[in-house]
């Protein structure tokens, strides 16, 4: 029996995946796995490997080091079109000359597959738009042609779809409205996703798992919610959204919390959210202050108080770039 990657489906398996450009390293020493079946995003700033690694896992580049499996199935080396994957990129790439209907019909055809048009009409029935079937790609809006790309992936029904920063054309009240037509149809389909994209808010939304990258590595990896309420480095912290860092002292230890010394003030903290090795650290404190009715709004350098509950502290290593992942310039900060 010869050899056919088409047929491989399972969790996709990536061991030690490196990519080198030169002397630089795109993709450095990555391993991970990608349950079969989930919408897994892969989150990070801009340069820092996400299209390269999504690349390598189409077959378009190959890694320097490491392999991919699909199941049992070993594809480091099989030809794109061998691999039961597809890819939507954010410049929908429709072919202008050919119908929204022929667009997708086109995968099905070339592979010989005789009821094309059962087939197209039950994905543009999945995305909404079988009236668009005579048009044009150029005669759609942003959306609709987005909605296209993904309907000509899909009906392909590949094992994984892969899909770059798919609706980073899109205007922000289109783009939401996507992520959520996008969910509902991963969850419809039952497809893995791997969904490439470095706004965070995005990725929150839509994923079951997120791998946070950073030059070339995964720094955390977790479901929204386990990244949100407990990272584990400022790069973490500070890319998934605004956090106040305090410098401190771990100064004792009560049973499941840890106490730690903010400048004098003690504060007790969950163990299980500490990934201190000694020190917590410091920036400045960003407070957004409650809109309440009658009271004057605070002027810059008056005395505050401020509180919070402590069960929703997290503590860092004490020897982390506090700026690390966040867009705040490190010189704006001294400034102030
Ligand atoms: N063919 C190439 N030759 C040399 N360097 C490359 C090549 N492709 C990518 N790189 C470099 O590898 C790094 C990672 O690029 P990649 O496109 O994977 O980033 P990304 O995370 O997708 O970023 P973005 O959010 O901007 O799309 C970048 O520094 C990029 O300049
Ligand atoms: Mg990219």
């Amino acid at each position: 029996m010869s050899f056919d990657a088409s047929t491989a489906r399972g969790d996709l398996i990536l061991t030690r995946i490196t990519k080198e450009y030169g002397d630089f390293k795109a993709v450095d020493d990555l391993t991970l796995t990608i349950p079969k079946g989930s919408f897994f995003a892969l989150l990070g700033p801009y340069g820092c490997g996400k299209t390269t690694t999504l690349r390598m896992i189409a077959g378009l580049e190959e890694p320097t080091v490491g392999s991919i499996h699909l199941g049992e199935t070993d594809i480091t080396t099989t030809k794109p079109y061998q691999r039961p994957i597809n890819t939507v990129f954010q410049n929908y790439a429709l072919f202008p000359h050919l119908t929204i209907f022929e667009n997708i019909a086109f995968g099905l055809r070339r592979r010989g597959i005789k009821d094309v048009d059962a087939e197209v009409n039950k994905v543009l029935n999945l995305v909404e738009l079988p009236h668009l079937a005579g048009r044009k790609p150029t005669q759609l809006s942003g959306g609709q042609q987005q909605r296209i790309a993904l309907a000509r992936a899909i009906v392909n029904r590949p094992a994984l779809l892969l899909l770059d920063e798919p609706l980073g054309a899109l205007d922000l009240k289109l783009r939401r409205q996507m992520q959520i037509e996008l969910k509902w149809i991963q969850k419809e389909v039952g497809l893995t996703f791997v969904h490439v994209t470095h706004d965070q808010e995005e990725a929150m939304t839509m994923a079951d798992t997120i791998a946070v990258m950073n030059e070339g590595q995964i720094e955390q990896m977790g479901s929204p919610a386990d990244l949100y309420d407990n990272p584990e480095t400022a790069f973490v912290a500070n890319f998934l959204g605004q956090s106040n860092l305090i410098k401190g002292t771990i100064s004792g230890n009560d049973g499941d919390s840890i106490i730690a010394d903010l400048y004098g003030q003690k504060i007790s903290l969950p163990k299980k959210r500490s990934h201190a090795v000694d020190n917590s650290i410091y920036a400045e404190l960003i407070v957004f202050e409650q809109n309440d009715d009658g009271v004057a709004p605070f002027n810059k350098g008056d005395a505050v108080n401020i509180s919070w509950n402590p069960i929703f502290t997290f503590a860092l290593r004490g020897d982390e770039d506090v700026t690390a992942g966040s867009e705040v310039n490190p010189e704006v900060l001294d400034e102030e």
